[in-house]
């Protein structure tokens, strides 16, 4: 990403925002985002409770706030339900018919679900819960393909107060493992089989591993995908269409307390653990909410493409939450970009005529590589937005982003947040911010940005620092599950009074803000992020790995590639295969994503006199720069020179 943050500096094309997108849109000039935001940090609270007001309350909130640094407390005294606001809500009019869901199967295979279906599905599978013990507070795990019924179990979770935690189903069992653990979840929702680049992923028997030997889940409920032949455990499995003939379709939403879990997600952090990040209902509903119809200036006749997997924020963010809680119809595939042909996303488009599209910098990186005459080949009229999100986009792909797919008409919405922000907090508005490529702009209304030093004061435009979000808004985490010191010292603790992100930024003269990428020992692989303790916990893991240390180095399709260095035990010699079994090990350790790219062995790491891994070497030696800066608290320079050596 090196040479995409140079280029950021030179960047001076702007793209203001069309008439007739303008016309239309809730914000409609640059003026107006500008006095809104300003009177929106004057009074946030204000702003975000007019916004809750858009969404059905069984009680209505007593405060809009309850702020304790850094325990935040929104729509204190309300009582809602998810479900209901992504359901019910829309059923009393034309909605009713309207499609909820557009699902297509990466073999083909489709199905659309109307609002009413939609719903009718939700409570049976709420009832199915209810029928297998799961109580309003219980934790379900879900790890599914992306079909219907993902959607479908979560909302079925957040219909009778249960907290589900969705695991991306390109992780390994152990990874199931850990979250089971750390959430105590003991109830399991998930699929026989799925579909990827045209092989079968069993799913199902990666469950079947991570539960070996463990006696705490008592259920694991198995939805049909596929034709082929799975373990059902007698007293522990049964198929979710055989329960759905025990229940009824009926099944009243239950309000919640505002501050009620909705979900639990884990993301890596800097240490080997995945933190479970905790959002809970009120907050949540209404960032998303806002933030989608603000963002994405849904139309009623919008058919909306968000490419993320539920596995992930976005996937929970705006693939399900805000974009169901507005009534929009949403796209959902469940395969590869690329399969069978690289068009698949641009045969979808134009098949459904899509009108917005969301997807991360690395997808459109790859169709690029791809080539034109994919895109080319289909009819993309339909479009009228594009969206970015996951990490930093560079100005080339940008602008093939939006000539060759936007046609140069679509605005592109590069939206900046995390999963622990639960919403978007820095975005162009697309009838209202002029756009420069590359840069997410400026922050959405109610949230105070800032970059700051590192003693917490903020840096004049053109200075690189922290990214920091100086007030509460109300779909940020509430603590990390299990670990209150871990949520503070991560978050609240690095700046003084501040949520620390993680991320390097800074604004340029027109105070747009340039994210730079992380500047913790955290990984952003294909728009994924990665800890690079987690990596490492999984290599030394390994029988023949004594030490580990991974670093990122820039990929052009990635974003980043991970590069590891191994130090050998005794008895074991470096070889290809090794090397091979050790990114096998990664890869069943946590999951595809997390392979390294290169393995490097080296006798010993470079160290500082203290002990600690020097990093930025490694990154250096591993991109293939030369070696510069200070190296003079190296414990052994020959390590280092070794090193670089083997990279030749
Ligand atoms: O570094 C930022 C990068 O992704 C991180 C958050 O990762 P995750 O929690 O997995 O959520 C990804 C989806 C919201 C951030 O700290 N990031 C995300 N979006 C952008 C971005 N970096 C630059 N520009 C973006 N639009």
């Amino acid at each position: 990403m090196a040479k995409n943050t140079e280029s950021h500096q030179e960047e001076t094309r702007v793209f203001k925002p069309s008439k007739e997108i303008a016309r239309e849109a809730e914000v409609k000039s640059f003026a107006e985002y500008k006095k809104l935001h300003a009177k929106s940090l004057k009074n946030p609270e204000k702003f975000w409770a007019r916004e809750a007001s858009n969404l059905v309350w069984s009680k209505k909130w007593k405060k809009v706030l309850n702020w304790k640094l850094p325990y935040a407390e929104w729509f204190v005294g309300g009582q809602l339900n998810a479900s209901e606001n992504c359901l019910d809500r829309h059923l009393d009019g034309p909605r009713r018919n309207k499609a909820a869901i557009i699902w297509e199967g990466e073999p083909g295979d489709k199905m659309t679900l109307t609002y009413q279906q939609l719903h009718r599905e939700v409570c049976v599978f709420a009832n199915i819960l209810k029928r297998n013990g799961v109580k309003k507070g219980d934790r379900v795990l879900i790890y599914m393909p992306l079909i219907p019924e993902a959607v479908i179990a979560m909302l079925g979770c957040a219909r009778i107060g249960a907290v589900h935690t969705v695991v991306f189903g390109g992780f390994s069992s152990d990874s199931i493992k850990d979250r089971l653990a750390d959430s105590g979840a003991k109830i399991v929702v998930t699929a026989d089989a799925g579909y990827r680049r045209g092989q079968i992923v069993t799913i199902k028997q990666n469950v079947d591993h991570a539960l070996a030997g463990s006696t705490e889940v008592k259920r694991v409920i198995v939805a049909k995908r596929t034709d082929i032949e799975v373990n059902i455990q007698e007293d522990r499995d049964v198929w979710w269409h055989q329960e759905a003939q025990y229940v009824s379709a009926d099944c009243p939403a239950v309000p919640v307390d505002s501050e009620h879990p909705l979900f639990i997600l884990y993301t890596s952090g800097s240490t080997g653990k995945p933190k479970g990040i905790l959002h809970t209902t009120g907050g949540y509903m209404v960032g998303t909410a806002a933030t989608s119809r603000y963002i994405f200036d849904f139309k009623e006749n919008d058919i909306y493409w968000c490419t993320a997997d539920v596995g992930w924020i976005t996937g929970h963010s705006y693939l399900v939450y805000g974009p169901l809680a507005n009534g929009t119809t949403c796209m959902l595939y469940e395969g590869a970009p690329n399969w069978p042909e690289p068009d698949r996303f641009w045969k979808i488009i134009a098949e459904q005529r899509v009108t917005i599209l969301y997807t991360a910098p690395t997808a459109i990186r790859a169709f690029m590589k791809w080539g034109d005459d994919w895109p080319k080949k289909h009819d993309l009229s339909s479009l009228r937005l594009l969206g970015s999100v996951g990490e930093p986009i560079n100005p080339e792909a940008w602008m093939w982003y939006h000539k060759m797919i936007g046609a140069g008409r679509c605005p592109i919405m590069d939206t900046w947040w995390q999963t622990e922000t639960g919403a978007i907090l820095i975005s162009p508005l697309p009838g209202a911010t002029p756009l420069k490529p590359g840069t997410a702009t400026l922050p959405f209304f109610g949230v105070d940005a800032a970059i700051v030093d590192d003693k917490g004061k903020e840096l004049p435009h053109g200075e690189s620092g922290k990214l920091v979000i100086r007030k509460p808004w109300p779909s940020m985490l509430r603590t990390i599950y299990g670990d209150k010191a871990r949520y503070i010292k991560t978050y609240w603790s690095e700046v003084k009074g501040c949520y620390f992100t993680g991320d390097g930024a800074r604004r340029d003269k027109d105070g747009y803000f340039w994210i730079v990428g992380r500047i913790d020992d955290v990984l952003n692989v294909a728009g994924h992020r990665l800890g690079t303790a987690e990596v490492e916990s999984a290599i030394v893991g390994h029988d023949s790995a004594a030490e580990a240390a991974v670093v990122g180095r820039p990929d052009e399709i990635k974003g980043q590639g991970v590069v590891a260095f191994v130090v050998l035990k005794e008895g074991h010699a470096a070889s290809k295969e090794l090397a091979e079994k050790i990114r096998s090990h990664v890869a069943k350790a946590i999951g595809p994503i997390a392979k390294p790219d290169e393995i490097r062995f080296a006798e010993a790491l470079p160290k500082t006199r203290s002990g600690k891994i020097m990093r930025r070497l490694l990154k250096q030696i591993a991109a293939g720069v030369q070696i510069t800066g200070d190296t003079t608290t190296l414990e052994d320079l020959s390590v280092l020179t070794r090193l670089s050596k083997n990279g030749e």
